[in-house]
């Protein structure tokens, strides 16, 4: 048997402080590599699985792929979310297949052996039947769970390491994200009412994982969008997502923000309201006019920015929409988003802010079919592997450091695309965890 594949990451992704940072091609084409990926990224993060209000009551499930990992994210008879492996512990069946639905028990399609909602094994089948099992048999106890289950405001996410950092450690500074996107919810819940979009692109699951954070491309990948939103204005109904009354303005709006590096790989791209009377003045001011009481005018102005992000490796929030991305192949990733209501805000505020989903990321919008296209260009230049080097320089002598050890940018700054390769690289590394 040969060696283990393995890779020295530090020639995959080269910093040179302050001025240069590389990325080698392989990093996106070679299989050898997304295996690596699956095992040291996928099973040593945390993962996100679905947010609670998927699972509204006893016996809902989703279920997940994590790394190579199949799970189940099931709720118990007593309102607790549990997440097991989603193998049978007799001969490994898959107990579930779909990708989420609601059970009273968990029965196994193979031999019949049931599990309750908490796992326990409530029946093997034939038990005690000619040929059956002795009494020394060792019945397992129940489904094995997976390691880590911990919740942040209502986002559920697994980890296969048992010792990973808490969940809120991990989260850093996208706490802070996370928390004005849900505040902007009178009651501080989002609801998912919806079933996600589901689409897939040809290309490496780290392009989603750039792109949703990258200020820099959004006046040339969505430029048709642009010219139209610059000639009907706010008429398409966005509440000031995607504003702008000229090319122009759009520009000095979008770079008026600021763009993050952070540790555990986090990147978030953050834009202030041009002018928070706006929101007060418009056809939803008593809404926005409740949460400034509640928030203050700092508050007001942390949860009316706009702010696109990435929790490191695969979920995002960007608009009013959770995204996920799965890793196929190297070369394949589906894509789920998932729009969300706020709870307490008004139906035709919500219904709208949907509208508006689907007309910039729905299956015939104006911007995922924008970025799709371009991961496939993306793809199919990385075939020129004869060219070695991705440039993610921009902004980097005008990053400063926090005090966090996080990275503040300039508003176009490859800062968040940054964060993702900096603990790419930490954690392909063979000494930091010995897989
Ligand atoms: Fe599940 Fe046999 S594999 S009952
Ligand atoms: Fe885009």
């Amino acid at each position: 048997m040969g060696r283990a594949f393995d890779i020295d990451p530090d020639d995959y992704v080269r910093e040179k402080p302050g001025h240069q940072f590389l990325v080698r091609t392989e990093a996106y084409t070679d299989e050898e590599v997304f295996d690596l990926e699956m095992r040291r990224i996928f099973e040593r993060t945390w993962i996100y699985v679905g947010h609670e209000t998927e699972l509204p009551s006893a016996g809902s499930f989703k279920t997940a792929q994590v790394g190579r990992q199949p799970v189940i994210l099931i709720r118990d008879k007593q309102g607790q979310l549990q997440a097991f492996f989603n193998r049978c512990v007799h001969r490994g069946a898959a107990l579930l297949r779909e990708a989420e639905g609601s059970v009273q028990e968990l029965r196994c399609p193979y031999h019949g052996w049931i599990f309750d909602l908490s796992g326990k094994t409530r029946l093997v089948s034939e038990r005690n039947d000619p040929g059956g099992y002795g009494p020394n048999f060792e019945e397992p106890e129940g489904l094995v769970p997976v390691p880590r289950l911990a919740s942040y405001r209502g986002l559920v996410f697994v980890s296969m390491d048992p010792d990973i950092v808490p969940l809120e450690t991990y989260l850093g500074a996208m706490k802070a994200i996370i928390d004005a996107k849900l505040d902007l919810s009178p009651h501080g819940r989002i609801v998912i009412a919806s079933k996600p979009y589901v689409c897939r692109y040809p290309g490496n699951w780290k392009l989603q994982t750039e792109n949703i954070v990258d200020a820099y491309h959004f006046m040339h990948t969505h430029g048709g969008f642009v010219k139209l939103q610059a000639k009907y204005g706010d008429s398409t109904g966005d509440f000031g997502v995607h504003k702008g009354r000229s090319t122009r303005e759009m520009r000095e709006q979008r770079f008026r923000g600021s763009t993050w590096s952070c540790r555990y790989g986090h990147g978030f791209a953050q834009v202030p309201p041009a002018d928070p009377s706006y929101f007060l003045e418009g056809e939803f001011g008593g809404f926005y006019r409740g949460l400034l009481d509640k928030h203050g005018e700092e508050g007001f102005e942390r949860i009316t920015s706009k702010a696109t992000s990435t929790v490191f490796p695969s979920m995002g929030m960007i608009h009013q929409q959770i995204r996920v991305w799965r890793p196929i192949s190297a070369h394949e990733t589906e894509v789920l988003i998932y729009p969300y209501e706020l709870e307490g805000a008004p139906d035709v505020f919500n219904a709208g802010m949907l509208r508006s989903q689907e007309r910039f990321y729905g299956p015939s919008g104006f911007g995922m079919t924008d970025d799709v296209e371009i991961f496939a260009r993306v793809t199919q230049g990385l075939r020129a592997d004869r060219v070695q080097w991705l440039v993610f320089d921009r902004g980097m002598d005008t990053d400063e450091i926090t005090e966090d050890g996080d990275y503040r940018g300039l508003p176009s700054s490859e800062a968040p695309q940054r964060a993702l390769w900096r603990e790419w690289r930490r954690l392909m590394k063979p000494a930091a965890h010995g897989a």
